[in-house]
């Protein structure tokens, strides 16, 4: 029908192919200006903390992490963190050029969230179309950048939601906070939001997880199979974020168990931390030491399992193949292997696309536990945070 308005208008004669299909054009653009106007899309913001894409961004990168008063707070932050950024970007500038000159993150988050828009707009038609969007904490596109896509695009229903399955205030607290002050900036703060804050054990990431687990064993003689052991290994944390309550630990083992009985507790299995930095205690055992023991305790196979991210980055590219990699070699561990990130498997990006449906027909603003601060918890970013997406609270 409105195709039918729109060639009544025209006031070119169509007698011609070439008019015909000018107005077709016409009529396809115009169309298309009404469909939007008409329905914005429903918004996926996808947060995670993101990756210098290039080495010239790496010290960025480092300045804003140290700055990001959400996650720690130092004497004199500000030049601190610019302290700390100077003197560690040649050493993390060297590991990327070492994985190809820079962060796959980015490229990884599109390809995910390009694929699950699709699924999306077949398994939800009543929300469709969907669009996804991407706020990086400490690196382009930045909180702001997605907002504002968002605002040009007419957005009213936005679902914001965390790349990382297991919540923790160090990563998806943090990019909340900020979302939070991004919304006040950007005078968005009607929109209708809600956030997928945590899917630890969502069955269709715990099926993702142990394919490319089972993938992996293949490729050991079946001999041998029965008796590698699996290291899950997921970013450490200090033991001052643990101690104040952080969730992430209880979150990351709930979701190394449900893949395990997803494999039949078939294997033996270690849950083990890496990445850890500075002085300060972390929480362990760290993956490094769980690698040495192991070679010292005469195993041969062991396939470390990324648990904790979704997309390759640094963590896996260059701390587990490579650094890891060389330690396993000198433990004399020969069977040494890394399970794949999910990046675009399907079967990963078909459950993101549950995830937001589930979402989406529960109708929810954010989980209960969301609401529960860290008992030590001394932000205020935190409380102001929260009491702003309770307000969504019908
Ligand atoms: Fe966990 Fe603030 S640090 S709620």
């Amino acid at each position: 029908m409105f195709a039918r308005y729109a060639f009544a208008r025209s006031h070119v004669p169509l007698t011609t192919p070439s008019a015909r299909i000018a107005a077709f054009n016409r009529v396809t653009t115009t169309m298309r200006h009404f469909s939007t106007a008409k329905k914005p899309p429903t918004a996926v913001l996808l947060t995670n903390m993101g990756g210098p894409e290039t080495l010239d961004d790496v010290h960025d990168f480092l300045l804003n992490l140290f700055s990001d008063r959400d996650i720690m707070k130092l004497p004199l932050q500000k030049h601190l963190a610019k302290y700390i950024a100077n003197r560690r970007t040649p050493s993390i500038k060297e590991q990327y050029a070492q994985i190809g000159g820079g962060s796959p993150i980015l490229a990884w988050t599109q390809k995910q969230g390009e694929a699950m828009e699709k699924i999306l707009d077949k398994i939800s038609p009543e929300t469709a179309p969907h669009k996804h969007y991407i706020a990086f904490r400490y690196v382009k596109p930045s909180t702001d950048m997605a907002l504002e896509e968002m605002k040009k695009d007419g957005v009213q229903r936005a679902v914001v939601f965390t790349q990382y399955p297991q919540y923790s205030c160090s990563t998806t607290g943090s990019s909340l906070n900020e979302l939070h002050r991004g919304i006040v900036r950007a005078g968005m703060e009607d929109l209708d939001w809600s956030i997928i804050d945590r899917w630890p054990k969502h069955p269709g990431f715990i099926e993702a997880v142990a394919k490319r687990i089972e993938a992996k064993l293949q490729e050991y003689p079946a001999e041998e199979r029965d008796n590698a052991v699996i290291l899950f290994s997921a970013h450490s944390l200090p033991m001052s974020v643990v101690n104040r309550g952080d969730t992430y630990p209880s979150e990351v083992a709930h979701t190394v168990h449900q893949v395990m009985e997803r494999l039949g507790q078939k294997y033996q299995y270690r849950l083990v931390w890496q990445s850890q930095v500075g002085p300060q205690p972390w929480l362990g055992p760290q993956t490094s030491d769980a690698i040495k023991g192991y070679g010292e305790a005469g195993k041969k196979n062991l396939l470390l399992v990324p648990i904790a991210f979704t997309t390759d980055h640094i963590e896996t590219l260059f701390e587990l193949d490579l650094e890891y990699g060389k330690e396993a070699e000198e433990a004399g561990i020969t069977g040494f292997k890394r399970a794949e990130s999910l990046n675009d498997d399907p079967t990963f990006v078909q459950a993101m696309a549950d995830i937001v449906k589930e979402h989406l027909q529960e109708g929810g603003i954010v989980s209960k536990q969301w609401y529960l601060r860290c008992p030590g918890c001394t932000f205020d970013s935190c409380g102001t945070t929260r009491e702003f997406f309770a307000s969504k609270e019908k």
